[in-house]
């Protein structure tokens, strides 16, 4: 059957009928928010590149968290910028690290919302990269070594879980971290501690604000030996499936914006739960958009994440969050 027996619009006459057929509905429950936690005392410090979102200080993260928690958003992923760097990131897996400390003070403020710890070396080593570098001899080319990196975010993963972290989300793409921080957190006796691996990140344009914002931009060279090239699709299959052999408890596609393919393919091949990770220079893009007046932002960023959610996303990092959570509410 068709035209003119078929016709479409008459499941769109009225706001009732369309919300009756509405296939896709954003919640404050998909909502995973983004937190910098730094040093210092009295920080609270916008990010020039990321307006609304802040660098937080210990003693004003209580206020931050109080609100994430009020307006109903389930859980936060934690980003420290520590107050030293070297060069095998050591500030990363310390006891009285920031990620550690801020992940014990928020489980005592809040102990129902979940803390995602991130899971890399690249805001805590002085060269940048997220893992160890290695220069090689005879041709002076620096290289992140992938092995000598794994033992380092094991102890990274298991000092996060030890602090309190509900999940660990390792975002170094280094081979076989999913494996390796699996066994690492098994050993520790952290055997429920889930793993929200980054499967699927491409070597992206789209954190260039984040990494002004947790000074992690490399030194030298780029992260292309082990991020993903953004041409590829067949290869995110591999990584994802590598991921979900080696234990891996959610998925993840980054960006999301300019991959919503692969977070579709993703959803179709994988069973286990799938993030998207709305990242920063997506925030940032509206954000200069509206702020002239261009475009209008609520509409945008509730179009944007309904889009990602029906590409195939359950669950959004945004830094949006907070925002999303007022107007779904209003
Ligand atoms: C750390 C990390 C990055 C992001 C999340 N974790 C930066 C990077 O890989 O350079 C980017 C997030 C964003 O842009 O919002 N490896």
């Amino acid at each position: 059957m068709s035209f003119p027996t078929v016709r479409h619009r008459r499941l769109r006459g009225s706001a009732a009928l369309r919300s009756m057929v509405r296939e896709t509905i954003l919640t404050v429950n998909d909502f995973i928010y983004p937190i910098f936690v730094t040093y210092g005392t009295n920080v609270k410090e916008e990010i020039p590149s990321m307006p609304g979102v802040y660098h937080f200080s210990m003693d004003r993260l209580e206020e931050e968290i109080r609100e994430v928690v009020s307006l109903g958003i389930p859980s936060i992923l934690l980003f420290g910028v520590p107050a030293s760097k070297d060069a095998i990131g050591s500030s990363a897996y310390d006891h009285n690290g920031i990620v550690q400390e801020a992940t014990r003070a928020i489980k005592q403020w809040a102990p129902e919302l979940v803390v995602i710890a991130d899971t890399c070396l690249c805001q805590f080593t002085d060269h940048g990269h997220c893992g160890v570098v290695h220069v090689h001899e005879q041709t002076g080319n620096a290289e992140v070594d992938n092995d000598q990196s794994l033992e380092l975010l094991v102890k990274t993963a298991v000092s996060q879980a030890e602090a309190g972290a509900d999940i660990i989300a390792p975002s170094n793409m280094m081979d076989g971290f999913v494996s390796a921080i699996r066994d690492g957190l098994d050993a520790a006796g952290y055997t429920n501690v889930p793993i929200m691996s980054y499967s699927v990140k491409y070597a992206s344009a789209f954190y260039g604000p984040f990494r002004d914002a947790a000074h992690s931009a490399p030194q030298f060279g780029d992260r292309k030996t082990y991020q993903m090239d953004p041409a590829n699709a067949r290869e995110a299959l591999r990584e994802a499936e590598s991921d979900v052999l080696e234990g891996a408890d959610f998925l993840m596609v980054k960006p999301a914006l300019a991959y919503l393919d692969i977070v579709r393919t993703l959803k179709d091949q994988f069973d286990l739960p799938l993030v998207a990770y709305n990242v920063s220079a997506e925030y940032s893009m509206v954000k200069a958009a509206a702020a002239n007046g261009w475009l209008d932002e609520r509409a945008i960023v509730l179009e944007t994440l309904t889009g990602m959610k029906r590409a195939g996303a359950d669950l959004i990092m945004t830094y949006h969050a907070k925002d999303a959570a007022r107007w779904l509410q209003g």
